[in-house]
């Protein structure tokens, strides 16, 4: 039987009343941007994640961009002389290095830690220089990036720290949850995340008032009051039927959590035999939320074709870093540059991981690896 790498259709009739229940309020309502939803999800996100603000945005993607933006790192016409830098992983999905071009700022890469996959503090030093004005780590398949060493780097030399947590809302460090370590965090809603929403949305989570103030002007086109900008924003709000949906999945994300911690301690135990799977590690400090769960073998092509005979769904995220992507070949990066990143993007493979899995799949799809792992 098949068993594809997501599967939400289970997670769906668990809340389907209270999300049909919701929709019928706002297209009652005819109220479709901002209003209610829109500020009860964001109150509700800000109390889980324990932060002191949250602003709802159109999507992960989005919350980078206008995260930049709101911290000044984004290029007018005007502007004259280098562009400023923003340090970003060589390995992570394209929005976090795609987000700081667009802001007109150089994304420059830095190597991961071969261990965990998130960016590796002591390269990020190697690549600081005084045009530096941001670093994003990303917490990498919902496990926290080395926060402490990024903020101690950044805020020796006043440099700005934006979590990409797109993987990662509720995942913690040291008992502390994503959207407490840096100036900003920004969260993901596309429906394959942990909280997926019913199309395209995202947060900005954020401590500091004047920047929540920022990113809210700034997500409706730079507008305080109405028809009158002082900075150039954008369209990228939160659209009412988004919140409501994710407003009726919030109260089982912990469950849908614990379910997934379940199912990564199994195919930590089912692969613990076999030297040939190189599993997740996570730092002890961490708490993962295991938006992906990622293992390496030495031999991926061949694991590949035997999980697609078996129609057992499996992904690679991602197969090529962003320094060697073509779009980035201006920046004067090349093959060999991240040896980290580019050995991850060679031999990861993300396996299902989602809560409903059951037993007999997860021994399926643990037993497929192992047996044709080398
Ligand atoms: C690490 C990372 N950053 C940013 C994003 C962008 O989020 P979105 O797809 O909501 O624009 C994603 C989502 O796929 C992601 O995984």
């Amino acid at each position: 039987m098949k068993i594809p790498l997501l599967d939400l259709k289970k997670q769906y009739a668990l809340v389907r009343a209270e999300t049909e229940k919701s929709i019928r309020d706002v297209l009652e309502s005819q109220l479709f941007i901002g209003g209610k939803y829109v500020a009860d999800f964001e109150e509700a996100v800000a109390g889980y994640s324990g932060v002191r603000c949250a602003v709802g945005v159109s999507s992960g993607t989005d919350a980078l961009l206008v995260s930049l933006m709101a911290l000044g790192i984004c290029r007018s016409p005007l502007d004259e002389g280098p562009a400023d830098e923003v340090i970003v992983p060589a390995y992570t999905f394209f929005a976090t290095a795609g987000s700081v071009w667009r802001a007109g700022a150089r994304p420059v890469f830095a190597d991961i830690n071969p261990d965990t996959y998130n960016i590796d503090p002591d390269s990020v030093l190697s690549k600081i220089t005084p045009r530096t004005r941001a670093i994003i780590p990303v917490h990498l398949y919902g496990q926290c990036a080395e926060m402490e060493r990024i903020r101690e780097i950044a805020s020796a030399r006043s440099i700005a720290v934006i979590e990409d947590g797109a993987q990662a809302i509720g995942a913690s460090r040291d008992g502390v949850k994503v959207g407490n370590f840096g100036d900003c965090a920004c969260l993901s809603f596309f429906p394959s995340k942990n909280l997926g929403g019913l199309g395209d949305g995202g947060m900005v989570l954020t401590n500091d008032e004047s920047l929540a103030k920022s990113v809210r002007e700034l997500r409706n086109h730079g507008m305080e009051p109405k028809y009158y900008h002082r900075r150039v924003g954008g369209n990228f709000r939160l659209d009412a039927i988004q919140a409501a949906g994710l407003l009726a999945k919030l109260p089982h994300l912990d469950a849908w959590g614990e379910m997934r911690r379940a199912n990564a301690a199994f195919y930590d135990s089912a692969f613990a035999g076999c030297p040939q799977v190189r599993t997740p590690r996570i730092d002890p400090r961490n708490r993962s939320i295991y938006n992906q769960y990622v293992i390496s073998v030495g031999n991926r092509d061949e694991v590949l074709a035997h999980l697609r005979d078996m129609e057992i769904g499996c992904e690679i995220y991602y197969p090529l870093p962003l320094h060697i992507q073509e779009c980035f070949k201006p920046l004067g990066y090349a093959e060999g540059d991240f040896p980290n990143s580019e050995y991850a993007a060679k031999h990861t493979i993300a396996l299902p991981i989602y809560p409903e899995l059951e037993k007999g799949q997860l021994e399926r799809i643990a037993g497929a690896v192992a047996e044709s792992a080398r």
